[in-house]
């Protein structure tokens, strides 16, 4: 493959969020905004990605470094536009033969497309871009073309009446020759109604000289830049059918799309179903042959086994659940880690937190925990343990393998000796 070095555009504020936070950090299906572009630009081979960072710099650059391995910053100090930022990188990347630079705000654009765009760089051009053709084109860059050929992007606040009818879009991913690239971006000039440097003028230049510009067209459903909430939310629809036909295609099901969320990184094995109105979010794993749901949340890291039973309002957090459990019905389970063949009576609350920490709790395999009971973590539930209806069972009060407790607080029920 060709020496390209990814550049992401991250320094920009977001106004148009208006929001605390820097746009690239907003959440879609449970990642950064900025998440899924450099996985998708790593995915597609690149190895080496630097990200001009500026507003809120640090936080920006934590989130990254605790998601990815190795990638580099610069940072833009004043945010004067994209052809201002990418100027920032120019000695990091002087002597790279291509530059492949990418807005922060557009997740959905996949590796598959940067391929496709790599693969249309040819030897002669000295740009290479991803467009597309939409049907309402607002708020894009559109693209104006002579002779068939493209001869300027120009932002919608500075195009003519007619120009804005042009449906030909920008999705600001550009391969350019790193050369000609620098050389333009020292010529722009912020000669617009935003006051900014464009990177976008940077086409007009090359078209002045000569240079050949090639474009690639992508589907609207790649293109989408996040510039407001509510594209944010288009967006998130958009990326959780994806979520879910990569589920689909491991074999699990999903009764209904409409009302299911499942967030980036959730994964469900072969010939589990989950149910309506169910949520799974954080890094959780379920395995085969499991039933989730309907009203069922999963959240933080869980690991469930296979053929575990999750059923109605039940919500679950940071345990593990191991194979042949079931938790059917109203309970709060977190912090746990659940033995196999456990059943998980109905309304079962763990009392995790004490208001300064969340401790655990163990319940050993075949235990059987009656309907209501309430167990204060942090505890041990011994195998083949069983917890009367409606008991608590306190805090550090252990129950041992095979024993009944029943009452408030629980208490060790005798057996009671047969007479013969
Ligand atoms: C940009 C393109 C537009 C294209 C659209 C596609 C320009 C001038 N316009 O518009 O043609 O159709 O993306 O989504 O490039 N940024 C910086 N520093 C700055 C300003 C911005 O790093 O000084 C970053 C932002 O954080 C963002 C990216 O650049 O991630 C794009 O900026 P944004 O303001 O979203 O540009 P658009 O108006 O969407
Ligand atoms: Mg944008």
């Amino acid at each position: 493959m060709q020496n390209i070095t990814a550049v992401i555009l991250a320094a920009g504020k977001g106004v148009r969020m208006k929001s605390a936070l820097p746009k690239v950090l907003h959440k879609l299906c449970g990642k950064p905004l900025i998440y899924y572009i450099i996985k998708e630009v790593k995915k597609a081979g690149i190895e080496r990605v630097v990200i001009v960072i500026g507003n809120q710099a640090e936080l920006v650059k934590k989130t990254i470094n605790d998601l990815f391995e190795g990638i580099e910053f610069i940072e833009q100090k004043e945010l004067l536009g994209t052809g201002n930022a990418l100027v920032q990188a120019k000695n990091k990347l002087r002597k790279e033969d291509n530059i492949l630079v990418l807005p922060g705000d557009a997740p959905l654009i996949t590796a598959d497309s940067f391929k496709k765009l790599i693969a249309a760089h040819k030897q002669d051009n000295s740009c290479t871009l991803l467009s597309a053709y939409l049907a309402y084109p607002q708020g894009y860059g559109r693209i104006i073309r002579r002779d068939k050929k493209i001869i300027e992007i120009k932002e919608e606040r500075d195009v003519s009446c007619t120009e804005r009818k042009i449906k030909e879009v920008n999705s600001g991913v550009y391969l350019f020759k790193t050369k000609p690239l620098f050389k333009a971006l020292s010529k722009i000039s912020p000669d617009n109604k935003k006051k900014e440097y464009y990177l976008t003028d940077v086409i007009s230049l090359f078209a002045q000289q000569g240079l050949k510009i090639d474009s690639l067209s992508i589907s609207e459903k790649e293109i989408l830049g996040i510039n407001t909430r509510k594209e944010l939310a288009c967006a998130e629809k958009i990326m959780q059918t994806r979520i879910l036909e990569n589920i689909f295609k491991k074999g699990a099901s999903i009764i209904d799309p409409a009302t299911t969320y499942i967030a980036e990184g959730v994964r469900i094995g072969k010939d589990s179903v989950v149910y309506p109105f169910t949520f799974i979010e954080g890094n959780v794993k379920i395995s085969k042959g499991c039933q989730i749901g309907p009203f069922a949340r999963i959240r933080g890291d869980c690991l469930i086994g296979n053929n575990v039973v999750i059923g109605n309002f039940v919500e679950i957090v940071r345990c593990k659940v191991r194979d042949n459990s079931r938790i059917k019905h109203h309970s709060y389970l977190g912090d746990c880690l659940i033995g196999r063949n456990v059943n998980i009576g109905a309304g079962t609350i763990i009392a995790n937190y004490d208001g300064k920490n969340k401790n655990r709790t163990v319940i050993g395999e075949n235990a059987f925990i009656g309907s209501g009971t309430i167990l204060v973590a942090p505890v041990k539930i011994g195998k083949s343990a069983i917890t009367g209806a409606g008991s608590v069972v306190l805090k550090n009060r252990d129950v041992p393998d095979g024993a009944t407790v029943v009452g408030v607080p629980a208490r060790l029920l005798k057996r009671r000796k047969s007479n013969g």
